[in-house]
């Protein structure tokens, strides 16, 4: 199954388990607060859209335990399968959750981490998650906005090079504010005790945990942005210098991590 448009990156990519643990590292700790929060506890059921590497399906197989049950949808779900078979409690299906019904319905908790801003009907992908839940369910989604993302310190070189990669991954089809619109997507699809909260990490050259995302995406993006003229071979060898320099900070994107709750 391809990935949708909009979404360039692919689970098959060399590198790409090294850049899912690295977005997991930085942002695993905060959507596992969160989803406490929302009553990801012993026995519930939950899903988890666009699974990726699949370390909050492992943690919610051991937090809901063999009462509750943990799904797992992805469009390639390969590094989501091995846990089906460690786990009891786990199921993964492999779904273009835009185009495909979702598997079951009545979840305690939905969750979807950096996965819409990249789709098409990402709206409709919202209500569809909400109508999973349970009355009384809780969603969260976790997605960028890049209204924060930029270097730290004055550098016209690295913020012109930054609003050259948002524009070309706008003009792909990633919404770059959907982050920022999320909590009134989400009470447009009729979710309740809306909420938000964002996080933004310094990164700094060649020592941020994160780096193997931005590695990874760039290696991909920047020849693309050659090929359409966007940049030019030295603006890109750039990039890449000011991950190796320790001397250069970066605020990443916001992540905005939004919840609510279908109606009791
Ligand atoms: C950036 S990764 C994020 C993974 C995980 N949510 C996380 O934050 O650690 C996006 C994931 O969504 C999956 N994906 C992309 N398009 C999809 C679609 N249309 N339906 C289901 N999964 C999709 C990709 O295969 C990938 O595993």
């Amino acid at each position: 199954m391809q990935t949708s448009p909009g979404y360039m990156l692919s689970n098959a990519d060399q590198g790409e388990r090294r850049r899912l643990a690295a977005i997991e590292a930085a942002y695993d700790p905060g959507s596992r607060r969160h989803l406490t929060a929302l009553g990801v506890g012993h026995g519930a059921r939950v899903l988890i859209a666009g699974a990726g590497g699949g370390s909050l399906v492992r943690w919610a197989a051991e937090t809901v335990g063999l009462t509750g049950e943990v799904v797992a949808v992805d469009i390639d779900p390969r590094f989501v399968e091995p846990l089906a078979a460690q786990y009891p409690n786990v199921r993964v299906f492999r779904q273009d959750i835009v185009t495909e019904d979702l598997p079951g319905g009545g979840y305690d908790a939905a969750h979807a981490r950096l996965l819409l801003g990249h789709l098409p009907r990402r709206e409709e992908v919202v209500a569809k998650l909400g109508a999973a839940l349970r009355p009384g369910g809780g969603l969260l989604v976790e997605d960028f906005d890049f209204g924060s993302y930029g270097p730290a310190e004055a550098n016209e070189a690295a913020a012109k090079a930054i609003a050259t990669v948002a524009a070309f991954v706008r003009s792909i089809g990633f919404d770059t504010s959907f982050g920022r619109r999320l909590p009134g997507v989400m009470r447009r699809a009729g979710l309740v005790d809306v909420d938000a909260e964002g996080l933004v990490l310094t990164l700094r050259g060649a020592t941020f945990p994160l780096e193997p995302m931005y590695r990874q995406t760039f290696d991909k993006l920047l020849p693309a942005l050659i090929a359409a003229g966007q940049m030019t071979e030295q603006e890109a060898a750039d990039v890449h210098a000011r991950f190796d320099d320790p001397e250069h900070d970066m605020c990443t994107q916001t992540l905005m991590s939004v919840w609510g709750r279908r109606p009791a």
